[in-house]
């Protein structure tokens, strides 16, 4: 198959040297992307930035915004056989980028008047032109409930959630612990393993499902 598979985090500059941006970094994505490599799938990554070497021989397309990654993985949809969203997307980005840097006395701009960004996904789930999607959900309360209303919401066919309250799960660190979740209502839970691991699991999973 070809998958194209989005990870790390995105930052939304507010002057040229301070950003928004959350902890996520990558390691999931750059998992799930070299688990499918090795299983001979053709992958593309489109990273925000992170600190990983990305796996040998996989082409990335590195971004920082969450409207470069919107661009990025609009071009490359017609592509793919399907995407695996891993990228914690900001949903929020300053309303301007003041093109000098933010005075502490002086200016009367409000640097952190908020808009939102564009949700990539559920862009994709508006028409997906016969591709699947696969999502994460992180969530820090009621986290089955949520990540089945993203899976419905954004149209998707499987949504991966972690419940970011957990010790050893979710961002930083190298295990998680996860549920799959399905438009059909079905739902398994993984126990806690590494991320490489449960990125050669989804991977087994996504084979089953969606390979013709
Ligand atoms: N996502 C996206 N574009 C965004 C925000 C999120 O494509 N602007 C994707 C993420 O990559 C993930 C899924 O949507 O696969 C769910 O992301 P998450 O941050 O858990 O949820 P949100 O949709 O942002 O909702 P909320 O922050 O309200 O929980």
């Amino acid at each position: 198959m070809k998958i194209l598979i989005t990870a790390g985090p995105t930052r939304e500059y507010l002057d040229p040297v301070r950003f928004l941006s959350n902890p996520s970094t990558g390691k999931m994505g750059y998992a799930i992307a070299q688990a499918a490599q090795q299983k001979g799938h053709e992958v593309v990554l489109v990273s925000g930035p992170t600190h990983l070497t990305p796996p040998w021989g996989i082409q990335v397309f590195n971004v920082k915004s969450a409207d470069q990654m919107h661009k990025k993985v609009l071009e490359l949809f017609d592509w793919a056989d399907g995407v695996i969203m891993t990228a914690a997307v900001s949903d929020f980005k300053p309303k301007m980028k003041l093109l000098q840097k933010v005075k502490k006395e002086g200016d009367e701009v409000d640097p952190l008047e908020l808009v939102r960004t564009p949700d990539i996904l559920f862009e994709l789930g508006k028409d997906k032109k016969g591709k699947w999607l696969v999502g994460f959900a992180a969530e820090s309360e009621n986290l089955l409930a949520n990540a089945q209303k993203k899976l419905a919401s954004k149209n998707l066919d499987m949504i991966v959630a972690n419940d970011i309250s957990q010790q050893e799960a979710g961002f930083e660190h190298d295990t998680n612990i996860v549920h799959l979740l399905y438009p059909d209502g079905s739902e398994e839970g993984l126990p806690k393993m590494s991320k490489s691991e449960v990125a050669q699991i989804l991977i087994e999973k996504i084979e089953r499902k969606f390979a013709s």
